[in-house]
């Protein structure tokens, strides 16, 4: 049986009863939408990361967006950006009628690369938007320090796959004044469809943002600002709320899951670094191959599924590429071409990461 590159099924069979216990509250008292489960996951995350407020909203992206909006960013604002991410995180800013700017990553974490921002800051730059790629925090204080430096610039991290991962002991979407996450169903801490949330201690940040997400509604019908249809069902809040029982063992799961591959495969093949001051969730297990098709195609033969975050740099795509010029980022486009993810969950066995290794060893001769 070929092992599966995130496995849902096993982790649901592993707190069936859990999850469907919730499920089943929430069918009982009928709240679908902003039930009492949506406010009992904003405080458990809140309290989970140390930030004041969390909104929970309908998406990652939505976080994403809503966040921007609550800042008021728009056309001729300038937001600072990686190209080497999921095109939610330019989608956003595009969307406002702003202009992502896309700076260098690093090439050991593939994160923003904090030594090349201040060049790309202009008296336009709004908001500088890392992305926390694979699980683990970008630079964050280097960032927060420059936009400091600057004035009137927001840090919004996008922790769509590192909730749950810690920079300088501090959990990810408590790094700065905004962070952003997804519980998208494979990500570290994901639900059954779509589902997101913004972290905020600012307590003017909060309030637009949980008026945004309805519609911009301050009181029933009264809309005091442009908003959207942005909640998370109840359904998806009790759902995440099963899951935040057992986060903690799933952290530590997958850290182990990590670790382990990072001292097998050190010797082998290049890596993504784990920085000393923080940690990763490993959304992603990503190691860095110059002849990847070959390699993903000799794994899929053995069974091992692989997969490639991200194959095209947002800098190459047709929708983004006149934003920046390609070659205006090397690192990511080179690294775009090496970059291939194995199979983690927290439920992967340790037989299994063993077939994985040898067949990547193997498979690498
Ligand atoms: C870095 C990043 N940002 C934003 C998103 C968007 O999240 P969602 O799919 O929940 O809208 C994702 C999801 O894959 C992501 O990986």
């Amino acid at each position: 049986m070929s092992i599966p590159f995130v496995d849902l099924r096993s982790q649901y069979l592993s707190m069936q009863s859990q999850i469907q216990d919730r499920i089943n509250r929430v069918l009982e008292h009928g709240q679908y939408i902003m039930g009492p489960e949506v406010v009992e996951l904003e405080e458990r995350l809140a309290a989970y990361t140390g930030a004041r407020y969390c909104v929970t909203v309908a998406s990652g992206t939505e976080a994403l967006l809503i966040s921007l909006m609550a800042l008021g960013v728009g056309p001729g604002d300038e937001v600072i950006t990686t190209p080497f991410t999921f095109v939610a995180t330019a989608e956003v800013i595009v969307m406002l009628g702003a202009k992502p700017v896309f700076v260098d990553i690093e090439p050991d974490t593939c994160n923003l690369n904090p030594t090349l921002i201040t060049e790309k800051i202009t008296e336009r730059t709004r908001v500088i938007m890392p992305v926390s790629l694979y699980g683990q925090p970008a630079d964050m204080d280097e960032i927060n320090a420059i936009a400091a430096s600057h004035g009137n610039i927001t840090v919004i991290e996008d922790a769509a796959q590192s909730f749950g991962s810690e920079y300088k002991k501090k959990k990810s979407c408590n790094l700065s004044t905004i962070g952003c996450t997804s519980f998208f169903p494979s990500k570290p801490l994901g639900c059954y469809g779509d589902g997101g949330a913004i972290f905020t201690s600012d307590e003017e940040i909060a309030q637009a943002c949980f008026q945004i997400r309805v519609h911009g509604q301050s009181a029933r019908y009264v809309h005091t600002r442009v908003g959207v249809g942005g909640r998370m069902d109840t359904i998806q809040c009790a759902i995440v709320l099963a899951k935040l029982e057992r986060f903690d063992w799933e952290v530590e799961q997958r850290q182990k899951l990590g670790s382990r591959y990072n001292e097998s495969l050190a010797d082998i093949i290049p890596l993504v670094s784990q920085r000393y001051d923080r940690t990763s969730v490993f959304a992603q297990y990503t190691v860095f191959a110059d002849h990847r098709d070959e390699l993903q195609e000799r794994l899929r033969a053995k069974g091992i599924p692989t997969a490639v975050h991200y194959p095209l740099p947002l800098n190459e795509q047709p929708a983004y590429k006149h934003f920046c010029c390609a070659d205006c980022t090397p690192v990511t486009q080179e690294r775009a071409r090496q970059v291939v993810s194995l199979p983690m969950s927290a439920g992967l066995d340790a037989r299994d990461q063993r077939k994985i290794v040898h067949t990547l060893i193997e498979a690498l001769k």
